[in-house]
C-alpha cells in the first residue's frame, strides 16, 4: 500500500471533507513512530508515543464496506501497537459517526473525554467529537 494509495481511499471514504494528500501520508510514514496496517481497501493509520497508542484514521473504500475489514484491520494495529509497548489506544470520532461507534465499542474502546461543537458539519451545524481509550491486551498496562 503506497501513499497514494491511502490518499486514494481516505479521499473516498471522507467525501465532502479535505483529503489527505499522497505527500501528507508519506509525511507521516517516514515517521518512525507512525505505521499503517491493511491494504487500500481498508487501512489503519497509527501513531505510538511511549506507551500510548493513537489511531489517526481508519478509512475502508465505501465498495468493501461491512466484510469486517476496518474490524480485521482495527485488531491488526492494536496487536501491534502493544507489541511495541503501547498500554492504551485513543482515538477521536464524531458523535454523529453511525459506523464508527459501534466499530469502536465493539473493540474495547470506551468514551473518555468529549470536544463539544469540535466538527463543523455543512450548513453550520456542529457535531462533538469523542475521545475513546481502550486498554491494549499484552500492553504494559496490563502487566501493572
Ligand atoms: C467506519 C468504517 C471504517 C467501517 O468500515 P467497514 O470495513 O465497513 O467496517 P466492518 O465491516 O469491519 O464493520 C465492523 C462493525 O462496525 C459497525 N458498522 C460498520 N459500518 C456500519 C454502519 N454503516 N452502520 C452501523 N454500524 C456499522 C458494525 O458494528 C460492524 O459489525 P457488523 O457488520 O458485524 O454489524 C467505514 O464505514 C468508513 O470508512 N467510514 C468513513 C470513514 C470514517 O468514518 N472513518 C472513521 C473515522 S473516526
Amino acid at each position: 500500500m503506497t501513499p497514494a494509495d491511502m490518499a486514494a481511499t481516505h479521499g473516498a471514504a471522507f467525501p465532502g471533507q479535505r483529503p489527505w494528500s499522497e505527500a501528507e501520508f508519506a509525511a507521516l510514514l517516514d515517521v518512525p513512530l507512525c505505521f499503517a496496517t491493511g491494504d487500500r481497501r481498508c487501512f489503519a493509520l497509527v501513531r505510538v508515543v511511549a506507551d500510548e497508542a493513537e489511531l489517526l484514521t481508519l478509512a475502508t473504500l465505501p465498495a468493501y464496506r461491512r466484510h469486517g475489514l476496518a474490524r480485521a484491520v482495527m485488531h491488526a494495529w492494536m496487536a501491534r501497537a502493544a507489541s511495541q509497548g503501547a498500554a492504551r489506544a485513543f482515538l477521536e470520532v464524531a458523535a454523529d459517526n453511525s459506523a464508527a461507534l459501534p466499530l469502536y465499542e465493539s473493540c474495547g474502546f470506551a468514551l473518555c473525554g468529549v470536544r463539544r461543537d469540535y466538527y463543523r458539519r455543512e450548513g453550520g451545524a456542529a457535531a462533538d467529537a469523542l475521545l475513546l481509550a481502550c486498554p491494549l491486551p499484552g500492553g504494559r498496562a496490563a502487566e501493572s
